[in-house]
């Protein structure tokens, strides 16, 4: 049988903490860490097969881009990260130049794969990766806001004192400061939630500016993003059908049409299956317009 092989480029927080956790949770056959900073690689790479007598299973090594030619997935950490006082925009012309130069290089090895984009802003450049790729737009998918969703479920199941995973809720937009609560449709097993409005604007504004919060108090953030990864790997590899908020092209989605954006999409060995169009509120569509406005204004200020 053909061995499953995920390849991580960008060995730095995210990139690393990936590849633990696709080592912990037995991910894939191969794992290979690919960095500008090839001893970065080679010093995780070590550093983690050390631990292989505690886990077992698969390989992982420090790789060139010649790597990327069994490669299932394709994991882009690289890139500049936010620093504090920074927002995920900031970085939009350091990270397009990176990722430039490391999608010319994945191309010249594989064309079967799937994309899968983490670096900031990472709804741009996932698009900026697909137009370059000129793969079908299923195969080049964006973290979004799978990661956001996820603080959100946690951060209303910890108000209801309820498992976040029975919270149903969604937050779908830019995976960033225009991004948006769907609150309209937001339950726990159908049931509407019970929550004022003054605790919902708490509950949000943490979702959203979480990543401010933990740069601030650590200069990173890293653990739930590679367990979001991992959760889309899973997908792919398990060829699932999960519905999951990653950023994809959307093509009419509410007159939205040419722009990635966080929204719920059936994810398979595909990629993008299918993109579902939840039944929004009037404001929650404003929002949602806005939001891609923004990134559109942005991908026109870059050579595209
Ligand atoms: C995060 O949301 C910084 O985009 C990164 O954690």
């Amino acid at each position: 049988m053909k061995k499953t092989r995920i390849v991580v480029i960008g060995a730095g927080a995210v990139g690393s903490t990936t590849a633990y956790t696709l080592l912990l949770r037995n991910r894939a056959d191969e794992l290979v860490l690919i960095d500008a900073n090839h001893q970065k690689a080679v010093g995780d790479a070590l550093d983690m097969n050390h631990g292989m007598p505690f886990i077992g299973g698969g390989k992982l090594w420090a790789g060139t881009y010649e790597d990327c030619k069994e490669a299932d997935i394709i994991v882009i950490a690289a890139g500049a990260a936010q620093k504090e006082g920074e927002s995920r925009i900031d970085l939009l012309k350091r990270n397009v130049s990176i990722l430039d130069d490391i999608v010319s290089e994945v191309l010249k090895h594989n064309e079967h794969g799937i994309l899968l984009i983490a670096s900031n802003p990472v709804d741009i450049m996932s698009y900026f990766t697909w137009k370059k790729s000129d793969w079908p737009v299923q195969r080049v998918i964006g973290s979004g806001t799978l990661l956001d969703s996820a603080r959100f479920r946690y951060l209303i199941g910890k108000h209801l004192n309820i498992d976040p995973r029975s919270v149903h809720a969604h937050i779908v937009g830019e995976h960033g400061d225009s991004e948006l609560p769907v609150w309209s449709l937001a339950n726990v097993a159908g049931t509407e939630l019970d929550i004022a409005e003054e605790a919902k604007a708490d509950i949000f504004a943490n979702t959203r500016d979480a990543a401010y919060q933990i740069i601030s108090a650590k200069g990173a953030t890293y653990y739930a993003i590679a367990l979001a990864l991992d959760r889309i790997c899973t997908a792919i590899l398990r060829d699932e059908g999960a519905v999951l908020n990653v950023s994809t092209l959307l093509d009419d989605y509410h007159g939205i049409s040419d722009v990635f954006l966080g929204v719920p999409c059936i994810v398979d060995r595909q990629g993008v299956r299918e993109v579902l169009k939840l039944d929004l509120s009037a404001e929650e569509k404003e929002l949602l317009q806005r939001s891609a406005d923004k990134l559109k204004g942005l991908i026109g200020s870059i050579a595209i």
